[in-house]
């Protein structure tokens, strides 16, 4: 299949994230539809409360996904451990052998959401990276420090080179993602590295610098981690993406957090883009002139890199605008209201969705 497009209509293989939060109970109920109308694929993080730490664990998670999605839907969870000080190697290779891992999921101790429970000395888990290495089990990471010295804006350039470089020569082999990645800094580290080392790119990334979560007030709805950064950086992430190299591809790290829980006097971290995702990324290849790169991103180098088939089934997108609501309010159980605001909210994005189309042979 190759990509088709013209100034008015946009056909390419059905994409895959590499990268998304899809919660548990109501929440996921409300979002994972989001995530499966266009994605075939999606690589789940395990920092659930408490996190995913066992193969029986993840199993169930998948289950309760998969019940969260309409059954006329195609969609494949790709499930991930969530990586602690004291996790057993055994865990990783009994998930890996049982087909259940796809990853496991590095987050230095309270560097986010939910992560609490990560890993508070990299030189301490040496036995699980050894393990990954070997098994072949791809590790994804949160580069983050949360050393006080350290200032919020330069907590990835100092982690990639306090902790990602040494790890990437002492594990030669490991194969790593480095997830959301917000600075020229990891763009050129990325570039520069063999092939084993990638990096996934978020839709808010590109489209917003850290000037965006102080326009005229304190713009929570902007705040995620890690948290954007300034106008060149979101301009040399803007031309990794749009550059059809290999090594970046599409995640949307799409975190859901409810309208309470943003504006608040300690709001959380995430932006929920899942629902207009492809639209926003299309938005971006469309200006940066890139069209023809977009498929190798969205739908071959995410696939290629985990060893994984290229999806077969396509998605199309029509030059139709819509207007991105201010909010979505969440079904719920018990009758109680609540909203989301999806990145986007209030905007207009020029490129619609249309339906999934499935090809006979739809893997
Ligand atoms: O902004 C973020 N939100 N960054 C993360 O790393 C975690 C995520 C979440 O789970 O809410
Ligand atoms: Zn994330």
């Amino acid at each position: 299949m190759a990509l088709n497009f013209s100034a008015e209509q946009i056909t390419l293989r059905q994409p895959d994230d590499w990268h998304v939060h899809l919660r548990d109970g109501e929440i996921l109920k409300n979002v994972a539809i989001s995530t499966a109308r266009v994605f075939r694929r999606a690589i789940v993080m395990p920092n659930l409360s408490p996190p995913i730490t066992s193969v029986e664990e993840a199993v169930n998670y998948r289950i309760r996904i998969l019940d969260a999605i309409p059954k006329e839907l195609s969609f494949t969870p790709l499930m991930t451990a969530y990586l602690t000080d004291d996790l057993s190697p055994k865990v990783l290779e009994q998930g890996h052998r049982e087909g259940v891992f796809v990853a496991a999921k590095l987050y230095p101790a309270n560097a986010t959401t939910n992560s609490s429970q990560g890993v508070s000395d990299l030189k301490a888990i040496g036995s699980l990276f050894e393990t990954m290495e070997r098994i072949g089990l791809p590790l994804l990471i949160h580069g983050e420090v949360v050393d006080e010295d350290v200032d919020i804006f330069d907590r990835e350039a100092t982690f990639i080179d306090r902790h990602l470089q040494p790890l990437l020569v002492r594990y030669p082999k490991l194969r790593v993602v480095l997830e959301h990645i917000t600075t020229e800094e990891a763009v050129q580290f990325v570039q520069d590295s063999k092939s084993n080392l990638a990096a996934t790119i978020t839709p808010h990334h590109l489209h917003i610098n850290r000037n965006a979560i102080f326009a005229g007030g304190l713009r929570s709805d902007f705040y995620c981690l890690p948290v954007a950064k300034r106008e060149r950086h979101r301009l040399a992430l803007r031309r990794a993406a749009t550059s059809g190299q290999t090594c970046f591809f599409l995640g949307t790290d799409s975190a859901p957090h409810l309208r309470g829980s943003k504006e608040s006097s300690c709001g959380c971290a995430g932006i929920f883009n899942a629902q207009y995702a492809l639209e926003s990324y299309v938005t971006v290849f469309e200006e940066e002139g890139a069209l023809e790169r977009l498929e190798a991103f969205a739908s071959e180098n995410g696939p290629s890199f985990y060893g994984l088939p290229f999806n077969k089934s396509s998605v199309r997108l029509e030059k139709r605008p819509q207007q991105i609501p201010k909010q979505l309010q969440l079904k719920l159980a018990n009758n109680s209201v609540e909203y989301l605001v999806p990145f986007h909210a209030g905007e207009s994005l020029r490129w619609s969705l249309l339906p999934v189309e499935k090809s006979l042979n739809d893997n």
